[in-house]
């Protein structure tokens, strides 16, 4: 089997989207908005799929809950989870050719040579004795000359000289950015007739917060007692001011979050526990093991104590699929504040009120679809031709099975159609009867779809069909009477 070739993997993955109908750009005929995709016959049920799955791994337990919070919540919900405050980047803009960049993303592709130079030409432009020993001192350590660079960049009396030193990635200009500026990431839209700041409402940028407000509705209705978690699925926005990587970074998109609420003192127990189950999930539906791996986090969001990423290796890089966080009393504690309403949690064992600790798991349904799109893409030589194959695991596969007669007469398309209907009841399955059977094949390796079912002449001498498995592309014979079984095996287990 051929390797994939990393480089170009994205490129290809995001053609293959769609030309079979996985992924398209938002609002394509108006030339697409940037950040926004729209999801296929293909794409939808993938998509579906996968958080099938984690709703089934996650809520089909004792101890978690599901919920379905409204995207538009009560404003003061974003200013107790500091979101109105903290939710921001620093921004800087071209003024040349108008480009916007995230500031700390800029730098952090800034090669350290280049950032020495730029620190040497600033110490000639500033009278700050300290910063002129600091770089003076400099050699070609890359964590030393990060460590200045960041420090310069923090100091509102001095970064901006050394901004007027970068040159623009995009158009090569030096001394064209604008100051860095703050620029909060939530969309902001307004409820009701009048457009004032009295009815300003945002649209959520996590699920996590519709979770934390109903955290009693939820342990009062259901009657859970510690430890026991939420779940929930749904869109989350974010106006990115860099949108990259196909679906990896998007301004809409959908987040698969589960809180789950502990006693403090068991709270470390309990992040362990969730940092192992998550990271199993996706090895559990088919994602490459070594191309998974935890990523410890040592600066820490505004609410967090503890903080481990489930990062997959991309072929631009590893990225950020899920975070699982130990996010203590704050969310709790900021809700009771702001909204003066008791939060507390009142344990009959030990007869005590408290605010609960909160061990979250907050993925993305988008990044993972990548993230697995991407993991299943193979390119094969067989037979001197190229198979592009997508791997998936048969639960997530859009398509669970096709069926196919040999040929388009001698009563075959009359079985296949009977066979068709029968598995349509409980699958998503897909019937072609145009063109030779082996590019018939091929057209469903590139959908991932894992078995091809062929009616043949011998389907009349035994009531059996060909069943030909895509990864393997070996062929057995079964009953007709055995197919739905045979699929419940193979997809569910
Ligand atoms: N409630 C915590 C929270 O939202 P986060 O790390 O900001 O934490 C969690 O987001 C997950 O949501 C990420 O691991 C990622 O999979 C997904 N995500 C975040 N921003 C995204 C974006 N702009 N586009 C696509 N997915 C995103």
């Amino acid at each position: 089997m051929q390797e994939k070739k990393k480089s170009d993997v994205v490129e290809k993955i995001v053609s293959l989207a769609k030309r079979r109908g996985f992924v398209f750009q938002s609002s394509e005929i108006y030339g697409g908005l940037n950040g926004c995709w729209d999801y296929g016959p293909l794409g939808v049920e993938l998509l579906k799929n996968i958080k099938e799955e984690w709703w089934k791994f996650m809520t089909y337990r004792e101890n978690v809950e599901g919920l379905d919070a409204s995207i538009l919540m009560h404003p003061k919900v974003w200013e107790a989870s500091g979101h109105v405050e903290n939710f921001s980047d620093p921004m800087i803009d071209c003024k040349q050719c108008k480009s916007r960049f995230r500031l700390d993303i800029l730098v952090e592709t800034l090669a350290s040579k280049k950032k020495k130079k730029y620190l040497q030409e600033f110490i000639t432009k500033v009278d700050s004795v300290e910063y002129k020993e600091k770089v003076n001192g400099l050699g070609d350590d890359e964590n030393e000359i990060n460590v200045i660079f960041n420090l310069i960049l923090d100091d509102d009396s001095c970064n901006k000289i050394l901004l007027t030193e970068i040159n623009c990635p995009q158009c090569g200009n030096k001394g064209t950015f604008t100051e860095a500026r703050l620029f909060n990431l939530m969309f902001k839209t307004f409820i009701g007739p009048l457009e004032d700041t009295s009815s300003v409402v945002y649209l959520r940028p996590e699920t996590a917060q519709g979770i934390f407000v109903n955290f009693l509705n939820v342990q009062g209705s259901s009657r859970q007692k510690l430890p026991f978690g939420i779940a929930q699925i749904g869109k989350a926005f974010r106006n990115e001011i860099n949108t990259k990587n196909f679906l990896f970074r998007t301004r809409e998109f959908e987040q698969m979050e589960m809180q789950f609420f502990v006693r403090p003192s068991d709270a470390q127990k309990w992040f362990d526990y969730w940092k192992s189950e998550r990271l199993e999930w996706f090895k559990s539906l088919g994602m490459t093991p070594n191309k998974l791996r935890y990523h410890d986090h040592e600066k820490l969001a505004h609410y967090a104590d503890a903080a481990t990423d489930i990062e997959y290796e991309f072929p631009f890089g590893w990225g950020e699929i899920e975070g699982i966080h130990n996010r203590t009393d704050f969310d709790l504690s900021r809700h009771e504040q702001f909204s003066g309403k008791s939060l507390k949690y009142f344990d009959e064992e030990a007869k005590e009120k408290f605010i609960p600790f909160i061990i979250e798991t907050s993925a993305g349904a988008s990044r993972s679809f990548m993230a697995f799109f991407i993991d299943a893409y193979y390119e094969e030589e067989v037979n001197g031709e190229v198979r592009v194959v997508l791997r998936f695991n048969p639960k997530i596969a859009p398509i669970k099975a096709a069926i196919l007669p040999l040929v388009n007469k001698d009563g075959m398309p009359k079985v296949a159609r009977k066979i068709e209907t029968e598995l349509r009841k409980n699958f998503k399955v897909f019937y072609d009867d145009k063109g030779a059977i082996g590019r018939r094949y091929r057209r469903q390796d590139e959908a991932g779809t894992p078995y091809c079912f062929t009616i043949d002449t011998q389907t009349f001498e035994d009531n059996t069909i060909t069943v030909r498995e895509r990864d393997s592309m070996l062929q057995e014979r079964i009953l007709i009477d055995e197919l739905k079984n045979y699929l419940i095996r193979k997809i569910i287990g």
